[in-house]
């Protein structure tokens, strides 16, 4: 299966990490140290930058990894960014992750990045479903994928420990068909 280093989704383009320049790597990174971003990930620590080259130096050889800058070409803006990670291609599943740029003009960032994200899943590596983890403790991040066609599939009870509290990880999912009823 052919992974795209990048594509174009009417006004945005969609760029692998591994072809983007320094200088858009270093908005990635300032974007994804922000408070409000980290605060959502499994890893919630400040990245530095010879950690954030080191990982996408480590993409290159990854095919189970993909990680996309959602770029708006009309006014050459991060949108945010969209990954895919443990991506099975025999399966044809995968987990998703994403983060809009909170400083960003743009409106509807987070349907625009969904949207590249089905685009990519859907449409380019043919995915049957797509998964995803969530903090429960993350209402607008759910409310957001209930809204993008996501059915809750689990819940992992206690799986993260955040400030000496235990916080559950809900599992949510959408299949091809239903993203077909929904977007297409
Ligand atoms: C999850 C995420 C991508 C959703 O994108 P989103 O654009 O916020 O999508 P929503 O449908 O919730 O919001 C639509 C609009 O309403 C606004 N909005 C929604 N809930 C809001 C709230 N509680 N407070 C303020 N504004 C809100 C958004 O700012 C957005 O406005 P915009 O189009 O001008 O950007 C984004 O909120 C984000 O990056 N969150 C931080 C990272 C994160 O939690 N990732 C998921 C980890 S599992």
């Amino acid at each position: 299966m052919q992974v795209p280093d990048e594509f174009l989704l009417e006004n945005l383009r969609v760029l692998n990490y591994c072809k983007a320049d320094f200088c858009v790597l270093k908005k990635i990174l300032e974007i994804r140290n922000s408070k409000n971003i980290r605060k959502w990930m499994y890893h919630r620590d400040l990245i530095t930058l010879e950690e954030h080259i080191r990982f996408i130096e480590k993409l290159r050889n990854n095919n189970e990894k993909l990680y996309y800058v959602v770029l708006n070409i009309d006014n050459n803006e991060i949108v945010g960014c969209i990954n895919l990670n443990n991506l099975n291609y025999i399966n044809k599943n995968a987990f998703l992750g994403i983060f809009a740029n909170p400083a960003g003009k743009t409106t509807n960032k987070g349907k625009l990045l969904m949207k590249c994200l089905f685009y990519l899943s859907f449409s380019l590596l043919k995915l049957h479903t797509l998964k995803l983890e969530v903090l429960s403790t993350n209402e607008r991040a759910i409310d957001f994928y209930k809204k993008s066609g996501f059915k809750e599939e689990g819940e992992l009870r206690d799986f993260v420990l955040r400030d000496n509290e235990w916080i559950n990880i809900k599992i949510m999912g959408i299949l091809n068909d239903e993203f077909k009823v929904n977007y297409a």
